[in-house]
């Protein structure tokens, strides 16, 4: 369901967005049920109260986000999830102890006190402890908690820098809480508690499956449902999308004599096509780091968006540890790819 006009005009609003690192300014304006962009260790959250409906629904709309899609409630320590969570198993409680404050969101049974709005309707909600400490201040300052997206417009690359949220969201929100480049660069792992020693990854994330498999097991990946409805709402086949079209290809020899006449960005892990411009390259990592690569995916895609180039090509990198999450990304960011190659 997407917000009604009526209702999207009466929350759209302009402001002069500032930007800082003032904790105390922060609070005040959510206070006032105001959106706040936050760093966190992942990407930059559009933050506002958890229980406060105007903020909720300036949320959707500063995002465009459809109202199905729900939203990640942020606490700075695992008692105040026990207020909001009717069950706490005692799975969750050693994932959150073992990863927390991390990237690692857990979906949990709601108290009714979680707003219906929050979740989509669902009886489950998704709570995280983020790791920054600009954040976990103002966490700690605030009687109440947070919900936050990544601060893009719906579709569009998650933010990991405050001047990427200001890219997408400048003049809509008061307020870009500025606590420097996130330092893993991928969202967080969504994760179920499935029995008292099993789990399911909804979202390939920071944590990595590697990392999770030495607490508990894991049961396979949920499939988009017959007709392309996602099994968990953020499942959406197509997302994370840079403006320029991006193809996730199998090998680049077959592809770029196909596209000899066009300006193509190219997309790298750890090396450089010796044939072709080094400039049109973005390499993930030098090294071969999957970290370093995760860290700096949505930067590489932000400066080949403003690279004008007619498309982008990428292979992918290593499909383990933190490359999973990396190539979920980038497969939901490309277009279909056909044979033979057409744009
Ligand atoms: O790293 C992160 O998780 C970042 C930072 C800001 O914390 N947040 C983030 O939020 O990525 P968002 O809204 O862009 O993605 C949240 C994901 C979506 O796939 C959403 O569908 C899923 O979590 N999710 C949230 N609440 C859920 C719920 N109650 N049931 C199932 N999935 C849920
Ligand atoms: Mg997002």
């Amino acid at each position: 369901m997407r917000l009604g006009r009526s209702l999207l005009s009466r929350v759209m609003e302009s402001y002069e967005t500032q930007v800082g690192a003032d904790v105390a300014l922060a609070a005040h304006f959510l206070k006032q049920h105001e959106l706040v962009a936050i760093p966190t260790e992942t990407v930059y959250g559009l933050a506002g109260h958890a229980g406060s409906e105007t903020a909720i629904h300036r949320i959707y709309a500063a995002k465009a986000r459809p109202l199905s899609n729900p939203l990640i409630i942020h606490t700075d320590n695992l008692e105040k999830i026990h207020a909001l969570a009717l069950d706490l198993p005692p799975l969750a409680i050693r994932l959150f102890e073992t990863f927390s404050p991390g990237p690692l969101t857990i979906l949990l049974p709601k108290r009714a006190q979680v707003l219906d709005v929050v979740t989509a309707g669902s009886p489950l909600a998704a709570f995280r402890i983020p790791n920054h400490p600009l954040l976990l201040r103002l966490l700690c300052l605030l009687d109440f908690p947070l919900v936050a997206p990544s601060a893009n417009r719906f579709m569009s690359i998650s933010p990991t820098t405050a001047d990427h949220v200001r890219q997408q969201l400048d003049g809509q929100i008061p307020y870009i809480l500025d606590g420097g480049a996130c330092a893993a660069g991928i969202e967080s792992t969504v994760i179920g508690i499935e029995s008292p020693d099993s789990i399911r990854i909804y979202r390939q994330g920071a944590i990595t499956e590697e990392a999770l498999q030495a607490h508990c097991r894991i049961v396979a990946a949920p499939t988009l449902a017959a007709g392309g409805a996602p099994h968990s709402p953020g499942m959406l086949a197509h997302h994370y999308a840079p403006k320029t079209p991006l193809y996730f290809v199998p090998h680049f020899s077959e592809i770029l004599p196909q596209v000899a006449n066009k300006s193509v960005g190219l997309l790298q892990f750890d090396q450089i096509l010796p044939q072709y411009p080094s400039n049109n390259q973005y390499v993930l990592s030098k090294s071969g780091s999957l970290e370093e690569a995760a860290r700096r995916l949505y930067q590489l895609l932000y400066e080949l968006d403003s690279g004008h180039y007619d498309l982008i090509l990428t292979v992918g990198v290593p499909e383990t540890g933190l490359g999973r999450a990396i190539n979920d990304r980038l497969r939901r960011a490309s277009q279909p790819v056909t044979k033979p190659f057409k744009l």
